[in-house]
């Protein structure tokens, strides 16, 4: 065996071992969002109540107290309007103290007057985040990565996106990537590259030599007969 050779296996051992004890489960796009309680910034929350007949975007930033997250929030709390006009429930999560939490929340709307609403989970067992994935030893072993997950009123995670610790999300992407999902929903369509509301949307392909000769008779905009598209 090479010099050098054992630190390298006992590294590796150690990374599986990480990994096995951290990242526990993972919801995929698809499955029912994994219902927990949880100590909040406004009370004690259980999920599966919080969600009735709402979407709700579930989230989670490293920690409180930092940069990149206070722009983060920020920008979720502006956005109040928007989530509530499109029937969307928002809920912030860290593996910080309830107390740091209402601290932060505190400390942010003296500065700035923008002030966080929605709940905060204080997820200081990591219990949570561990149910959903967001603890990701490779980028940090104390600190969750940026998730968002957005969840449907049936409570299936429909959309997973993960940020690492130093790139702040996008907003206008989280709120593009809810609309395409409610609207798709709603007109049982699709969305291409780039789609923002009020653009065509793509309409499913045929799947009957039938449909496929409606198709083909049809004045849609076609750039094949598999690919169709409309404005709603
Ligand atoms: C931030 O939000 O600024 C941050 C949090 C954890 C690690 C690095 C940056």
């Amino acid at each position: 065996m090479k010099p050098g050779m054992i630190p390298g296996i006992f590294s590796n051992i150690k990374t599986l071992i990480m990994e096995v004890n951290t990242i526990t489960s993972m919801p995929r796009i698809g499955d029912k969002a994994p219902d927990f309680e949880a100590v909040t910034t406004t009370g004690k929350i259980k999920f599966s109540d919080y969600i009735k007949g709402s979407w709700v975007i579930l989230f989670s930033h490293p920690a409180d107290f930092t940069p990149v997250c206070t722009t983060e929030m920020s920008g979720f709390a502006k956005e109040k309007e928007f989530f509530a006009k499109h029937n969307t429930k928002l809920m912030g999560l860290s593996i910080d103290s309830i107390h740091a939490h209402i601290a932060w929340v505190n400390a942010v709307h003296e500065k700035t007057g923008v002030l966080f609403e929605f709940p905060i989970v204080a997820d200081i067992d990591m219990s949570i985040a561990k149910l959903y994935g967001m603890l990701q030893p490779g980028e940090s072993e104390t600190a969750a990565v940026r998730a968002v997950f957005i969840i449907d009123p049936e409570a299936k995670v429909r959309l997973i996106m993960y940020y690492p610790l130093n790139v702040g999300r996008n907003m206008a992407e989280i709120k593009r990537t809810l609309l395409a999902l409610q609207t798709s929903d709603e007109h049982k369509v699709a969305m291409p590259l780039d789609w923002e509301p009020g653009k065509k949307v793509i309409i499913p392909a045929p799947k009957t030599i039938e449909a496929l000769a409606e198709r083909k008779a049809s004045n849609l905009e076609m750039v094949d007969w598999y690919l169709a598209k409309k404005t709603l």
